[in-house]
């Protein structure tokens, strides 16, 4: 173990501790971008400088690694000199949008240029504009002139999703953030980026400019889509869902979550979704004039789907699955009681769900029977 002083505390830490991992455990707050604790260290914002005894200039506390009697001031002149220096760079390019920003109110860099940053720039030269780029159907890159460059996106790609699917091209004044190729970035974690990011320039497409997050009000809950029951926040404002966030559980989804589970709220608000169980049913699907395809699949099929309408109905109760699972099993079915159709029409019992599957495969082997006899 090693001991280091922080801001006059003294705390030990375990060999291979940095700076801020003590600063952690003695719950001081140093300023950060890029540092998650998820992620490896990249020490690129430079936003966590402080001053350290004896070193020559401020230190990076998220790459300093603790030495046994380390001294470490977070908020002497020295180290705060050094962060409002940052964070005046950090600036020079960064938009003034934050009333029309989807971060605003969340944002790392918006918290933290209220205590370092200046009340106007010293920077008149021209500015930089990065042009958007198309991520895909869930990300939105179309500000990028907002990052500030931390790679906290990259560095998610490469080792927790296990794909890396964004870089970081140029240098200096011309580094801007792509993906491969121009390709698309289509990992099923993908929507953890949005979180990630400490500015506002990847955003969720579904929810852009749908609320503010002090309109918000928070649910936790848990996933429903997977036997893994990731923990999440709903957030609603009046009575629909607008965006669906992790919640931290270091046992079951630590901060991630699947896009699955982030994005499939939107089926609640859907314009196509079905509120009522009632349906119109086809005339031709009540016959039993139907196609040689459906003849040779209907039992089979029907009946297994109207199991599935029939969990759904029992379980989750989303309406949706429920009912156009019966109408896909009802097209499907082999079953050719005029009753039985208007019962899975109308109903939502497991009981006589299970009624019409019984009927459907009764049916259907009386009719095989009766056709194998005729042909001999
Ligand atoms: S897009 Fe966001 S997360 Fe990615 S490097 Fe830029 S600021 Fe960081
Ligand atoms: S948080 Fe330490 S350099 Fe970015």
């Amino acid at each position: 173990m090693l001991n280091i002083e922080i801001d006059g505390k003294a705390v030990q830490v375990p060999n291979g501790s940095t700076v801020m991992d003590a600063a952690h455990k003695l719950g001081i707050y140093v300023p950060h971008f890029c540092w998650h604790k998820k992620l490896s260290i990249a020490a690129n914002c430079r936003m966590c400088l402080v001053q350290v005894e004896k070193a020559p200039k401020p230190m990076p506390a998220c790459a300093t690694p603790v030495t046994d009697g380390m001294k470490v001031q977070t908020h002497s002149a020295q180290a705060v000199n050094a962060q409002k220096g940052v964070m005046e760079f950090l600036l020079i390019n960064h938009p003034l949008d934050c009333p029309i920003c989807d971060q605003g109110g969340e944002c790392q860099l918006q918290d933290l240029a209220v205590g370092y940053g200046a009340s106007n720039s010293r920077y008149t030269e021209a500015k930089r504009v990065v042009f958007h780029k198309n991520l895909g159907p869930l990300i939105s890159a179309e500000e990028m002139t907002r990052c500030i460059h931390c790679t906290r996106c990259v560095r998610f790609g490469q080792e927790i999703a296990g794909v890396m699917e964004l870089g970081m091209i140029g240098r200096g004044e011309h580094a801007e953030i792509v993906s491969f190729v121009g390709r698309t970035v289509d990992s099923e974690l993908s929507g953890n980026m949005i979180d990630l990011c400490p500015v506002g320039a990847l955003t969720s497409k579904p929810f852009r400019y749908k609320a503010r997050t002090w309109e918000l009000s928070r649910r936790k809950s848990v996933s429903p889509h997977d036997s893994l029951g990731s923990n999440l926040i709903v957030q609603v404002k009046g009575e629909k869902v607008m965006r669906v966030l992790p919640l931290e559980n270091e046992a079951i989804n630590e901060c991630w979550l699947s896009d699955k589970d982030r994005f499939s709220y939107e089926a609640l608000n859907s314009e196509e979704r079905l509120t009522s169980r009632s349906m119109a049913v086809r005339p031709s699907a009540l016959s039993c004039r139907r196609t040689p395809r459906s003849r040779r699949w209907g039992s089979r099929r029907g009946s297994s789907t109207v199991l599935a309408a029939t969990t759904s109905i029992s379980g989750c109760g989303n309406r949706t699955f429920a009912a156009t699972g019966t109408r896909r099993a009802f097209r499907g079915s082999a079953c050719r009681s005029p009753r039985s159709a208007r019962s899975i029409a109308r109903s939502s019992s497991a009981a006589s769900c299970a009624r019409i599957i019984r009927c459907s495969r009764t049916g259907f082997a009386k009719r095989r029977r009766r056709a194998r006899r005729s042909r001999r």
